[in-house]
Parts: C-alpha cells; structure tokens; sequence
C-alpha cells in the first residue's frame, strides 16, 4: 500500500448501449452511493457517455471516461469527437493510446502524444495506456518497448501535468486472454514503470504517478494485485461489465485503502 489513491476504472470498450448503461448505472450507484476511498472510474462509448452522464450528480462515487478523443479542437475529422464534446457531457478522463487503439487502428506515440496534450489542455485527464506483447516480453524488449512507449507519449508534458495523468500498464498478452500477469510480474515491471517516470520528471513526480494494472483483473485475482506497492488501481475490461463483478474489484481496493 502507498499514499497514493487508487483509481480503478471500467473500459467498457465497445459495449453497453446507452439504455444498458442506465440499469447498469442504477446497481452500481446503489451499492456505492457515496465517494469511496478510491476513484472509480467508467469508460463509456461517446453515446453512451451522453446518456451516462445525466445520471452522475457532481458527488457521485464516479466520474466518466471516454475511449478515445481527437487532438484537434474541430474540423473536417468525420467520425471523430473533441474535447469539448466531451466535456459537454462530464467527462473527466480519457484513456488514451490502448492497445488496441495502437494494434487495429494504428496510433503511434507521436499521435498519442498530441491527444495527451490536447486532454490536457482541456483540463481532463488522461488515463494512457502502454504494454508489450508476448513477443517482446519474450524477446527481451520488455523495458525498451514500456520505456520507448512513456517518451513518446509524454513528450513535452511537464511535471506539474503529471498530476493529472495516470497511467495504465496493460501487458498485451494479458488483455481478453484470461492470463493475468502475476502479481510479481505486474509489481516488477510496474515499478520499473515508475523508474522511467522518475528519469523524465523526478522522483517526486514518479512517486506521486497512479500506476494501474490492466488484464484479465477479476473479482478473484484483484485483491493480491492491488496489494503490490506500485499498483495504484486497475483498468478493467471484461469483469467490469457485470456491476456486481466491477463492484468487487471496487470493493478489493476500498478493502486496500483501509
Ligand atoms: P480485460 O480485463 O478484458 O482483459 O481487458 C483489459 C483492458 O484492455 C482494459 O483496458
């Protein structure tokens, strides 16, 4: 455990409509009807953001997150969606550079570096995502590619942004597979995470840095993960699509905390 809070977060992905949301959102506020000791955290689609967030009130347990956002303020970008729209609708995160953002859609650092400044300077906080695949791990590239994909990503951010930007180790091997990293993998490479932060900005800044572990997180496995010094939270997919299921994992963390 460390002083840091921990922020455990859905990635809905592409699931849960907007109506699905709504019962969804009426189970989970029940059972945390108040703020926790924890940040909880739900990515919705864009549309099921809009219909979300008519359900949080300003003290509500959690806060929204988008999927995705474009680094351009507007313009001719069919398909895409700004910040402004998404500030319209609460949103106060915007989990950036997934991997399967960088695998299906191909976004480079470069690409993730300009939404982080632009989520930024909208005064909302990226949740950025970096992780290897089983390749890399295997092949021995595990800190070039974590460390490669932490440069390229906060490229010219500063260290007082650092404070509203969390990031979110998810091994590639791990997302979906329901192979999750050990604890003692996740603790290890997170910590190593947390070396490379403390290069860029210091060890200040890097000890301050919410660090989550995502893949494969359940209601069984969450609770000796959460217990790692480096691992500040969770960002889950697949078991966060049930509320009881999500709200174990929740509970695992406030149980953390305590
Ligand atoms: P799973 O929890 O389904 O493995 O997904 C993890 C993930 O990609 C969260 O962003």
């Amino acid at each position: 455990m460390s002083n840091r809070k921990s922020i455990i977060a859905a990635n809905w992905k592409m699931n849960i409509t907007p109506s699905e949301a709504e019962s969804y959102l009426s189970s989970f506020l029940q059972t945390f009807s108040e703020p926790t000791a924890v940040d909880i955290v739900l990515g919705a689609s864009f549309v099921t953001l809009a219909k979300a967030s008519k359900h949080i009130t300003p003290n509500a347990a959690v806060d929204l997150a988008a999927q995705n956002m474009h680094p351009e303020a507007n313009g001719a970008f069919t398909g895409e969606t700004n910040a402004a729209m998404l500030k319209e609708v609460n949103c106060d995160y915007v989990i950036l550079g997934h991997s399967e953002r960088r695998s299906l859609f191909g976004e480079t650092d470069d690409f993730i570096n300009q939404k982080v400044h632009a989520v930024l300077n909208a005064g909302m906080k990226p949740i950025l995502c970096i992780g290897e695949s089983l390749d890399e791990r295997e092949g021995g590239q595990l800190e070039s590619v974590l460390s490669g994909q932490l440069k390229g990503s906060l490229a010219n951010v500063t260290a007082d942004q650092m404070a509203d930007i969390v990031i979110a180790y998810e091994p590639v091997w791990a997302i979906g597979t329901g192979v999750t990293a050990t604890p003692e993998q996740a603790q290890d490479t997170q910590a190593y995470v947390r070396s490379v932060l403390a290069e860029i900005f210091g060890d200040e800044v890097a000890g301050a840095t919410r660090i989550q572990y995502g893949g494969s997180v359940k209601p069984g496995n969450a609770a000796d993960l959460i217990s790692r010094e480096d691992i500040d939270g969770f960002l889950v997919g697949g078991a966060a699509l049930d509320p009881d299921s999500f709200a174990q994992i929740v509970q695992a963390g406030i149980d953390d905390a305590a």
